[in-house]
């Protein structure tokens, strides 16, 4: 039985009043709220475990290093992967992605190579992939979501030619909430020898992911999406691809020696995981990854599409409110507009005062804003915390803006 008002006194921050009004967080597709275990893990590594990790022989040392390399294995166990050594540890997504860019293609791919994108990429799956475009002209395709913001796999496959060398997709819009069919995607790319780099920022939060299943090459995580701590996160790499990689960030600990002539890297993955990490953030995304594992992760995607079904029905009585996009099986993530020429900052003012968080602006999608012709939504982004309740606030607050600004 998921009980949501006892999950909600798990995470402190939802009691407050934000504004005179009981806050409503609907801004956790941006950030999630942190429940106490994850606070409690975080005040107890800096009380009384902290040392820096992997290179001291005293107590202390030993104590963080064992609390961070733990991490590792709960990461493998949440994405499903056959060996903790296929997760490299790291601040989040964005780094993830630039080791796949900088570590496997970069080194890898040529002039007239075609890296194939979909329009509803965040901005961390486009840039790295702009770098190799500008910097050793490699080719990018786009491929375009429909207009009920869905992405026929098969557009994807179809986009594949004899220079194609990755497919770099997200799971999950950030924007939309479509969900894509990325284990079609990977199965099909196999046949034909391209290997595919998922971006899971949002996938991951939402719904199970077995990246085994999926058998996807690459699978990029986010700490602070997934209820822990900013500064955190991982990225899952098939043993193939691990071997095939690069370094990215030279620095210590990615090393077993070093000399005035050379470098003899230290194994994968830690050949990829330079310098002093995040340790307690890393500590503190291993106590949320198991907080959400205690959930169930099915359990957590069935109470978030009750809240999608919920709001879908409520919403569609505002015949002023435009949703973008609204595919079948979408996460319940919703980009608003407002009939007329509301500006989504000034509606996310209105329910701000409303003690509701969303986000407004271009939501680090530019292809995607150019697609559906906008410069800017509204976004609420629903959490496993979120209520039908809060839903209905939402609804209050946006026919208020509606007056207020039509
Ligand atoms: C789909 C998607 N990819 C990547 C990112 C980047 O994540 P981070 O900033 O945590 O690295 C985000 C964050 O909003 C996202 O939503």
């Amino acid at each position: 039985m998921y009980d949501v008002q006892s999950i909600r006194k798990d995470f402190p921050i939802l009691a407050r009043e934000v504004n005179g009004k009981p806050l409503t967080y609907l801004d956790n597709g941006a950030s999630a709220q942190k429940p106490q275990v994850v606070i409690d893990a975080i005040t107890q590594a800096y009380s009384m475990e902290y040392a820096n990790v992997h290179r001291g022989l005293h107590f202390l040392s030993n104590l963080a290093t064992d609390k961070y390399e733990a991490v590792r294995g709960t990461v493998a166990r949440f994405l499903g992967a056959a060996d903790e050594n296929e997760i490299v540890l790291n601040s989040g997504t964005t780094e993830g992605i630039n080791l796949v860019a900088y570590g496997w293609a970069m080194p890898r791919l040529e002039a007239g190579d075609e890296i194939i994108l979909s329009v509803m990429e965040h901005h961390a799956n486009i840039v790295p992939w702009h770098f190799l475009r500008e910097r050793q002209g490699v080719v990018l395709k786009w491929v375009d979501v429909a207009a009920d913001g869905s992405l026929d796999p098969q557009a994807v496959i179809d986009a594949i030619g004899p220079k194609t060398k990755l497919i770099a997709i997200t799971q999950c819009s950030n924007v939309l909430g479509t969900m894509v069919d990325v284990k079609t995607i990977c199965a099909e790319a196999h046949e034909r020898g391209v290997p595919v780099m998922v971006d899971g920022s949002q996938g991951s939060v939402h719904a199970p992911v077995n990246v085994q299943d999926i058998d996807c090459d690459f699978y990029a995580i986010t700490g602070h999406k997934l209820y822990g701590p900013s500064g955190s996160g991982a990225i899952y790499v098939k043993k193939e691809r691990m071997a095939e990689m690069q370094p990215f960030i030279g620095g210590g600990d990615m090393i077993k020696e070093v000399t005035k002539d050379g470098v003899i890297y230290n194994d994968p993955p830690m050949m990829f995981e330079a310098g002093t990490p995040g340790i307690v953030q890393t500590i503190g995304m291993g106590v949320g990854l198991e907080y959400l594992m205690n959930l169930g992760m099915e359990n957590v995607a069935a109470h978030e599409a009750s809240l999608r079904d919920y709001a879908n029905a409520k919403f569609k009585g505002l015949n002023w409110l435009n949703i973008q996009g609204n595919a079948p099986g979408k996460a319940a993530i919703f980009s608003m507009t407002l009939d007329g020429a509301a500006h989504a900052h000034d509606i996310s003012t209105i329910l701000d005062k409303r003690g509701v968080a969303v986000r407004a602006g271009h939501h680090c999608a530019g292809p995607l804003m150019e697609h559906m012709g906008v410069s800017a939504t509204c976004r609420a982004s629903f959490g496993l915390y979120n209520t039908t309740e809060e839903v209905d606030v939402l609804v209050d607050a946006l026919e208020l803006a509606h007056e207020l600004l039509a």
